[in-house]
């Protein structure tokens, strides 16, 4: 139900994050540069003139020390970015706990932290199709989110700071609906961040993606305060899976629990900032069931 490959080296290859832990910043940070007090950052530009999920060597290309723990169901990743990688400041530490419940769930737990004031953007860019087939699209799929408000987005995908009501529009996903309904009414397709309705500081549900041929059903649970849904609009059949088939448009859809994109330039949206002393924690929850 994710996309994936069966070897190291085929991941090593040029693909879309499949599966892949972002950072040090999720999503895009515009005209890749950002402020923090005084002093000014500038970050690679590898998405136009915007900074897009890290950089050239954004987290997904490191090397995480990998401690797994076949008593607990846990995979222990650790990994310290160094101060000025990829342009941003602050040694920064950081630990990302895979667990598989018992609940048939996957809990994805992220700490980190810092030795100067930094910005961070942790999330996990799986690419599900429920159907296990990229023969099949993912426009079939019923989708709800808990979201009265999305950010829309310039022609760049940078934010442009309003949080807007989804009431009326092909972003209102508050009752089930099937992605590709109202597709065409966004241009290029769905490469949004929703604006989560969230009460408690505790991982809630946030998100059903649901496949009624197969009767799978995928849960979205988190802490974070948004969610990029993205319908694979940028495959194109370039990356094929193992058997060969190719990964294309609108075969594979991400639910990627975060930060609002470009929020270190945002100072309305919720803060990325850590600074020395304090611990960043998240939590998401990808949980599967059968109806
Ligand atoms: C972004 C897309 C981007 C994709 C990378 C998503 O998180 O929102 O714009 O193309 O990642 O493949």
């Amino acid at each position: 139900m994710v996309i994936g490959f069966d070897s190291l080296s085929r991941y090593q290859e040029k693909n879309p994050y499949f599966g892949a832990i972002i950072g040090r910043y999720g999503n895009r940070i515009g005209k890749a540069t950002f402020k923090i007090d005084t002093a000014t950052y500038h970050l690679a530009a590898n998405d136009g003139e915007n900074t897009l999920h890290g950089g050239l060597k954004g987290f997904d290309k490191v090397v995480w020390d990998a401690f797994p723990n076949d008593s607990t169901g846990t995979l222990t990743l650790k990994y310290v970015s160094k101060d000025g990688e990829e342009g941003y400041p602050g040694n920064l530490s950081v630990t990302v706990v895979y667990t598989f419940t018992d609940d048939n769930e996957l809990l994805i737990d992220y700490t980190a932290e810092t030795d100067k004031p930094t910005v961070l953007n942790l999330t996990n860019h799986s690419y599900f199709n429920l159907t296990g087939d990229v023969n099949n699209t993912i426009l079939d799929h019923t989708l709800q989110i808990n979201a009265d408000k999305y950010t829309p987005v310039d022609a760049t995908l940078i934010t442009t700071g309003e949080l807007k009501d989804v009431k009326g529009t092909a972003f209102d996903f508050l009752q089930p609906h099937k992605i590709g309904e109202r597709i065409n009414d966004v241009t290029g397709g769905y490469d949004h961040n929703f604006v989560l309705n969230r009460k408690s500081d505790m991982p809630e549900p946030v998100a059903t993606l649901a496949d009624s041929v197969s009767g799978r059903v995928l849960e979205v649970y988190t802490t974070e305060p948004g969610m990029q849904f993205y319908t694979g609009n940028f495959l194109d059949g370039t990356n094929k899976l193992s058997d060969g088939k190719p990964i294309n448009i609108h075969t594979a859809l991400c639910l990627e629990t975060q930060h609002f994109p470009d929020s270190p330039n945002k100072p309305e949206f919720p803060t990325t900032l850590l600074k020395p002393g304090e611990r960043f924690h998240s939590q998401t929850k990808y949980k599967i069931s059968i109806k």
